[in-house]
């Protein structure tokens, strides 16, 4: 099953008279994962919103399956919304409910099954979040970061084709959020699922998703697979996606454009283009990722249309992946998560010997071997 494609043509939002954004035209290729990245304030929950049609656009259209979701029937808008798994970013948890009662709500409304089902169903998501033995409690008894590993789970319960997630790992400290990281490429392996997620954490922002996009001054200024904005040179991209002071982009979102010129005169290397960060893999075990061949064949289609910098980074970037298994040598996000669980004191036996960890998928089968995801994700919160 591969995930579903949605397609944004010409989406325009405004509250009132003040416009969010405008003529936003973007594909969610199917089953890959992609980023929404942007300033704060500039829309990436409402978009999010929009495309489940909880908030309606003046313009465009939000196609899936052929229906448009912006025109469609309530009644076909409420088959649609069973397709989507959505964290938003406060969580949004029933505060009366347990867990448990929380994590079964969307089960018990969307779908006939028995109490039992949802219970078995229930129980592994939580554990698959790292929260089993937790069930009971409610929302107010545990920690920012519980709460939203309790929202992860119930965004997934449904086994839904379209993930969207709000700053997932807002309120995470670094090693759940590569725990989390983790999750989200092994679950997009097992699934082949639509995953769209916003985040600020630009080592997510480089290392996960298949496709970036940037959101940035009423309008989508870039989408497209990851090689091509990680080699972009265009100044708001590559300041985003350094996490770069210099650049147009300033605390109060927008500089005054003189100032930017000349900060990015100063920084000079701006356009400097350092080998690309590999990916993160799927665990072992996992299979084979298949949004990363798709994503691949897009890629090498467009490559002649790049700035020749940026074809050379990307082709170095894929001749040494293509020689060893586990991608380029130099650090990246994989390393990373290994490091993290080092220096977070999780007993892991020996230095990984390649790049990529070996036990870090947060699922549990069994107590033996060395502490696992649910571990991982557990202890220490709350
Ligand atoms: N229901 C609403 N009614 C009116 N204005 C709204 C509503 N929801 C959001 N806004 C406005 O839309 C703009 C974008 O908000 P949004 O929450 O989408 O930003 P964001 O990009 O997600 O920011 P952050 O990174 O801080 O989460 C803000 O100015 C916000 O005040
Ligand atoms: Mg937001």
């Amino acid at each position: 099953m591969t995930g579903v494609e949605v397609k944004v043509d010409g989406l325009s939002k405004s509250f009132g008279r003040a416009n969010i954004w405008s003529d936003v035209t973007l594909t969610l290729p199917p089953g890959e994962v992609s980023v929404l990245l942007g300033p704060s304030g500039t829309g990436k929950s409402v978009f999010l919103k929009t495309l489940i049609g909880l908030l309606k656009p003046e313009q465009g259209s939000i196609l899936i399956h052929d229906t448009d979701l912006v025109k469609c029937s309530e009644s076909r808008l409420y088959e649609l919304r069973k397709l989507f798994g959505v964290l938003f970013q406060d969580g949004a948890l029933f505060g009366s409910m347990t867990l448990y009662d929380n994590i079964a709500f969307p089960l018990r409304e969307h779908t006939k099954k028995s109490e039992a089902q949802v219970r078995d169903i229930v129980l592994e998501k939580i554990d698959l979040v790292g929260l089993g033995g937790d069930e009971g409690k409610l929302p107010g008894e545990i920690s920012g970061g519980m709460r939203k590993r309790a929202g992860l789970a119930r965004a997934l319960v449904l086994d839904p084709e379209i993930i969207l997630f709000d700053e997932p790992d807002s309120g995470l400290d670094p090693v759940r959020t590569a725990y989390l990281n983790q999750l989200i490429i092994d679950l997009n392996a097992q699934t082949d699922s639509t995953f769209l997620i916003v985040t600020h954490d630009i080592n997510t922002a480089q290392t996960i998703p298949d496709n970036i996009g940037l959101l940035y001054r009423k309008h989508l200024a870039m989408f497209g697979p990851r090689e091509q904005l990680l080699t972009s040179e265009e100044p708001v991209v590559a300041q985003f996606l350094n996490g770069r002071r210099e650049g147009p982009i300033g605390m109060s979102e927008e500089k005054d454009s003189a100032q930017a010129e000349r900060e990015m005169a100063e920084a000079g290397d701006l356009a400097g283009l350092p080998p690309l960060k590999p990916q993160l893999q799927a665990s072992t075990g996992m299979p084979d990722r298949q949004a990363v061949h798709r994503r691949r064949e897009r890629v090498e289609a467009m490559l002649h249309t790049l700035p020749e910098p940026a074809q050379r980074a990307i082709r170095e970037s894929y001749s040494e992946s293509d020689g060893s298994q586990w991608g380029p040598s130099q650090d990246g996000g994989t390393r990373e998560v290994a490091r993290e669980r080092v220096t977070a004191g999780a007993a892991s036996p020996a230095p990984p010997t390649d790049d990529r960890p070996t036990d870090v998928h947060p699922r549990v089968t069994d107590d033996d071997g060395p502490p696992n995801g649910r571990h991982q994700l557990s202890e220490g919160d709350r």
